[in-house]
C-alpha cells in the first residue's frame, strides 16, 4: 500500500511525525512525504524534522509565502504532477492549513483518496481562514480522524457518512508523550522565573496594528507581576516591525526567536501560565495542566474549556488582565503548589489524548476501514 503525506506548516510536522512512525511499523506500507514549503525558514521547519526524527521529505514543493489564493494555488499546481507520478492508494493531509485545503482539493479532483488528520473542529468564525480550511478539507475527504467527540459531531451535523468518521484521538498529544521525557535538557539557559509564556500569530491579533500595540501595553504591565517569555513567530516579527519600538517593553518582557519544538514544550512545561492564540498550544496546556488565557473570541477546541484550564479572553485587555490576576492569586507562583495542580489536572485528561492516536490511524488504515 503506498501512502503519501503532505505538510507544509510547523504543526503539521508535530502531527504527522507519529502517524509516519506508526506506519512506518508495518510490513508492506510504502510511504513518501511531500513538504509544501509554506513554512521554510530553518527555524520554521528542518529544526522541527530534525527534533521529531522525521524523513527527509521525498518531495518539496518550495510554495513559500504569498496570499492565500497564492500559496493555495501555488500547493495546488505543484502537487499535481508528483499524484499523478506517485500514484498514491491513500493521500494523509493533517490539520487546517493552507496547504491541507489545497492537497485535499487536488486529490479529491483526481479521483485519490483522501484521509484528514484532526478532523471536525470548528470555530464556527469564518473570518478566520483556518475555518474555510477545515470545512473544505472535510467536504472533501473519504476519511476523517477525529481528536474528540466534538469533531463526530460537526461532522454529522454537515451531513459528512457516520461510517467515514474515526474518532482516534490527537496525534500532538502522540508527539508531546514521546518527547517530553527530553524537554527539561532544552529548557533554554537563563530564564528568568517565575514566567508567563507568551506566543501570538492570528492575524485577527498581530495584523490589527492599533489592536497589537494595545496587546503589547497590556502585557508590558503584566510584566511587573510577573516575567514575560515571547518566542515571536515571522508574521509577528513583521508586524512588530512596523511598529516601532514597542510600547513599554521592559526587561522582563523578553522576545525570542522562534523556538524549536523541544525548547518550547520546555516553556510550556515550566511556564507559571500561558497567554495565546494558537489552537495546538490550548491542546499541549490542557495535556500538561498548565493555566491558559486565549486572546481569541472563540476556539474550535471547546474540548479545552471543558476539560482543560484553558479559557477564552476574547478581545478583551480587562478580561485578559483580571484572568491573569485570578491565575496568580490561585498560588501558581509558588513552584511546588504549580507542580502539584499540574500533576492534579493530569487526572483530568481527554479520553484517547494518550499517545496512541497515530498507532490508532495506522490499525484503521491498514484493516482497509480507511
Ligand atoms: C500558518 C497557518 C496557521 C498556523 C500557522 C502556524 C494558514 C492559513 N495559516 O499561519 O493556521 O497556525 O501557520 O505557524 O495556513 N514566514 C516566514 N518564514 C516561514 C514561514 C512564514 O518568514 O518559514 C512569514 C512570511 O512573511 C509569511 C508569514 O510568516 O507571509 C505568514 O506565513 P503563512 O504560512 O502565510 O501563515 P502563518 O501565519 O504562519
Amino acid at each position: 500500500m503506498h501512502i503519501l503525506h503532505v505538510v507544509g506548516a510547523r504543526p503539521n510536522f508535530i502531527k504527522a511525525a507519529p502517524v509516519l512512525r506508526a506506519l512506518a511499523l508495518h510490513e508492506g506500507v510504502r510511504q513518501a512525504l511531500v513538504h509544501t514549503g509554506q513554512h521554510y525558514d530553518a527555524a520554521m521547519s528542518d529544526v522541527f524534522f530534525q527534533q521529531l526524527q522525521m524523513p527527509r521529505p521525498d518531495f518539496n514543493l518550495g510554495v513559500g509565502s504569498g496570499t492565500h489564493a497564492q500559496q493555495t494555488a501555488g500547493v495546488m499546481l505543484a502537487l499535481e504532477p508528483v499524484l499523478r507520478e506517485q500514484k498514491p492508494d491513500l493521500v494523509l493531509v493533517y490539520g487546517d492549513v493552507n496547504s491541507t485545503v489545497a492537497a485535499a482539493l487536488v486529490c479529491s479532483k483526481l479521483g485519490v483518496r483522501v484521509a484528514h488528520v484532526e478532523a471536525g473542529l470548528r470555530s464556527r468564525d469564518r473570518s478566520m481562514p483556518e475555518e474555510i480550511n477545515r470545512l473544505l478539507t472535510d467536504q472533501l475527504s473519504d476519511v476523517l480522524f477525529t481528536p474528540s467527540a466534538d469533531g463526530d459531531e460537526n461532522l454529522v451535523r454537515e451531513g459528512v457518512d457516520p461510517a467515514k468518521i474515526h474518532r482516534v484521538g490527537n496525534v500532538m498529544i502522540d508527539t508531546l508523550i514521546r518527547l517530553l521525557p527530553l524537554a527539561d535538557a532544552h529548557l533554554p539557559a537563563e530564564l528568568p522565573t517565575p514566567f508567563a509564556l507568551v506566543t501570538l500569530h492570528r492575524p485577527s491579533n498581530v495584523d490589527d496594528v492599533p489592536w497589537l500595540r494595545e496587546l503589547l501595553a497590556t502585557l508590558a504591565d503584566l510584566s511587573s507581576q510577573l516575567h514575560v517569555v515571547f518566542p515571536v513567530h515571522p508574521r509577528t516579527r513583521q508586524r512588530l516591525e512596523e511598529l516601532g519600538p514597542a510600547p513599554g517593553l521592559d526587561t522582563r518582557l523578553r522576545l525570542l526567536t522562534p523556538l524549536p519544538y523541544l525548547e518550547f514544550l520546555a516553556l510550556q512545561r515550566h511556564a507559571a501560565m500561558v497567554i495565546t492564540d494558537s489552537g495546538g498550544i490550548q491542546e499541549e496546556t490542557t495535556f500538561l495542566g498548565v493555566p491558559c488565557l486565549t486572546v481569541r473570541e472563540n476556539t474550535e477546541r471547546p474540548i479545552t474549556i471543558s476539560h482543560g484550564t484553558n479559557q477564552l479572553v476574547g478581545r478583551d485587555l480587562q478580561r485578559l488582565r483580571a484572568a491573569t490576576l485570578e491565575v496568580l492569586k490561585s498560588g501558581v507562583l509558588e513552584r511546588d503548589s504549580t507542580l502539584e495542580r499540574k500533576e492534579e489536572n493530569s487526572n483530568h485528561r481527554v479520553p484517547l489524548w494518550d499517545g496512541h492516536a497515530a498507532d490508532r490511524i495506522a490499525e484503521i488504515i491498514l484493516r482497509g476501514a480507511a
